[in-house]
C-alpha cells in the first residue's frame, strides 16, 4: 500500500504566501487521490510490491501518471517551509552563482520558466552528471527522476496549485514561491 507521506509543517503554516485552503485542496484532496489511484492500480499487479520511485521507471499511462505525482507532489512539498526566506546560502549558493551569475538572475530564469511552462506542469532545478545546474520543464505527471538528472527543487505550475490563492495568475504565486523555499532541502539534494 502506497501511503500520502505527512506535510512537514501545518497546513496553514505557508501562510501568507500559500492559504489553508489550497493546501487542503492540493495535498488533502489531489495529492491524495493521485495516492488512492495508485493503490487501486496496482492491486493485484507485479507493481504492488515495487517501491514507488520503480514503479515510475518501469510504468506507462495511468499507473505511471499517479505514480509521478506523488513522487513530484512530495518532493514540492518539501522544497518548502515556514519562514524560510528567499536567499539561498552554502553550496547551493555557491553554484547558483558559478552557474547563473547571480541569484537574482538564476531566479527570473527559473520564474520566466516556470511561467511559460505550457499548460500542467513543473519546473525543476537539476544537477546534471557533470555537476552542472540547470532548469528544467517537464509537462503533466512527467518527473526528472526518469532522467540522470538530480532534482533540486521544483514547483508545481498546475492550475490546482494557485488558483485559489491568486486565480489566474501563475506569475504571482511563483513571485510568492520565493518566500517559502527550503534552501535546507536543496543543499541536501546536492549531495544525494
Ligand atoms: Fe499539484
Amino acid at each position: 500500500m502506497f501511503e500520502l507521506p505527512k506535510l512537514p509543517y501545518e497546513k496553514n503554516e505557508l501562510e501568507p504566501f500559500i492559504s489553508e485552503e489550497t493546501i487542503d485542496f492540493h495535498y488533502g484532496k489531489h495529492h491524495q487521490t493521485y495516492v488512492t489511484n495508485l493503490n487501486n492500480l496496482v492491486k493485484w499487479t507485479e507493481f504492488e510490491a515495487k517501491e514507488l520511485e520503480d514503479v515510475i521507471k518501469t510504468s506507462q499511462g495511468g499507473m505511471f501518471n499517479n505514480a509521478a505525482q506523488i513522487y513530484n507532489h512530495t518532493f514540492y512539498w518539501n522544497c518548502m517551509a515556514p519562514n524560510s526566506g528567499d536567499e539561498p546560502y552554502e553550496e547551493i549558493s555557491e553554484l547558483i552563482n558559478r552557474d547563473f551569475w547571480s541569484f537574482e538572475n538564476f531566479k527570473e530564469k527559473f520564474s520566466t520558466s516556470a511561467a511559460t511552462n505550457f499548460g500542467s506542469g513543473w519546473t525543476w532545478l537539476v544537477k546534471t552528471t557533470e555537476w552542472k545546474l540547470e532548469i528544467v520543464n517537464t509537462s503533466n505527471a512527467n518527473t526528472v527522476i526518469t532522467t540522470d538528472n538530480k532534482p533540486l527543487l521544483v514547483i508545481d505550475v498546475w492550475e490546482h496549485a494557485y488558483y485559489v490563492d491568486t486565480r489566474n495568475a501563475r506569475p504571482k504565486y511563483i513571485e510568492n514561491f520565493w518566500n517559502l523555499v527550503n534552501w535546507d532541502f536543496v543543499n541536501e539534494n546536492l549531495n544525494k
